[in-house]
């Protein structure tokens, strides 16, 4: 099993996310850390837990990281997530706790005291954390196994024109995670706005039965709402496991090696990851950039996840 730290901001999908993490037998999750995002840190602190409390996770370490971008204002996604940041189903209170230290910290001491090339980071927030850790401790670059990501994108933005939330929420961060020499896998837009909930999809996993199936309902139908005001979506993309999925099975979402930048002067465009897809084309790029999902494969591994999960 592969070894991940999830780095989040729940956020419905992020705890989607946790709970494939969590449940499908090919990750070893060893931590989860958290950075203000889509709402504050103190909240998306309070919800990784409730999700642990919810599927009844032990013997995964939680910190809570950064409670604001490097550079820029915090700028939450309220719209989308709610005034919890994890709106739609009851939140219990959660029994665990998050311990003393940073998460900069954590992350740090993980990669640091595990074999090189062993610890996979995988990012589903804005990338505050990850950018602190590789500044205080530069060896964790190459110790790292590789970076797979959700955020940015090539082609289309969804909190700008050409930007992401995760990139844009925290540009200065994202550059200095691009700009590290370690694998960085992009999964962005292109790829997670083909990870729709649609009625089926949902319809499946409520069949499952179990509390943290129902919990998954419940988020993906207040997510149901939320992208059909703001975004035009009939079902809601869920964006973040796609960045464990790839992670499980490396078949699901299909990439490319090309060179990646953030862009962070552009008036139009601050925030947008650029892809250089002109030839020749470098094979050996350390930036990755996802394609095309395999839809079916996908949802087969959340399901897969909430039944082993089953009723904790
Ligand atoms: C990303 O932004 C957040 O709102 C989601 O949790 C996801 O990580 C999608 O742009
Ligand atoms: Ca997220």
């Amino acid at each position: 099993a592969r070894k991940i730290i999830l780095d989040c901001d729940p956020g419905h999908d992020d705890a989607i996310a946790l709970l494939l993490a969590h449940g499908h037998p090919d990750i070893e999750l060893l931590a989860v850390t958290t950075v203000a995002g889509n709402q504050t840190l103190e909240k998306v602190t309070r919800n990784a837990l409730a999700v642990a409390e919810v599927a009844g996770i032990t013997g995964v370490r939680f910190a809570a990281g950064s409670p604001r971008p490097l550079v820029r204002e915090l700028e939450i996604a309220d719209v989308l997530h709610g005034d919890t940041g994890m709106d739609g189903p009851t939140l219990p209170d959660p029994t665990m706790r998050v311990e003393d230290q940073h998460a900069v910290n954590l992350i740090i001491e993980l990669v640091m005291s595990h074999p090189a090339d062993t610890i996979t980071l995988v990012p589903t927030g804005a990338l505050t954390n990850i950018a602190l850790a590789a500044r205080l401790e530069p060896r964790i670059v190459d110790r790292v196994h590789e970076v797979v990501l959700m955020g940015g994108g090539h082609s289309e933005g969804n909190w700008g024109p050409k930007s992401e939330f995760n990139i844009v929420v925290d540009p200065e961060a994202a550059h200095i995670v691009f700009d590290a020499p370690w694998q960085v896998t992009m999964c962005g837009l292109d790829v997670t706005h083909q990870a729709l909930a649609t009625d089926d999809v949902i319809d499946r996993i409520a069949a499952v039965g179990t509390r943290p199936a129902a919990f998954v309902t419940e988020l993906l139908h207040f997510f149901t709402t939320t992208y059909a005001h703001t975004q035009g979506f009939a079902a809601p993309p869920v964006h973040d496991p796609v960045a464990v999925a790839r992670v499980i099975d490396p078949s699901v979402v299909q990439t490319v090696p090309v060179p990646i930048e953030v862009e962070l002067t552009g008036t139009l465009t601050r925030g947008m990851t650029v892809a250089d897809f002109r030839h020749p084309r470098d094979p050996e790029s350390h930036t990755h950039a996802a394609m095309e999902l395999d839809h079916a494969k996908f949802w087969d591994l959340v399901v897969t996840a909430l039944e082993l999960i089953g009723d904790p």
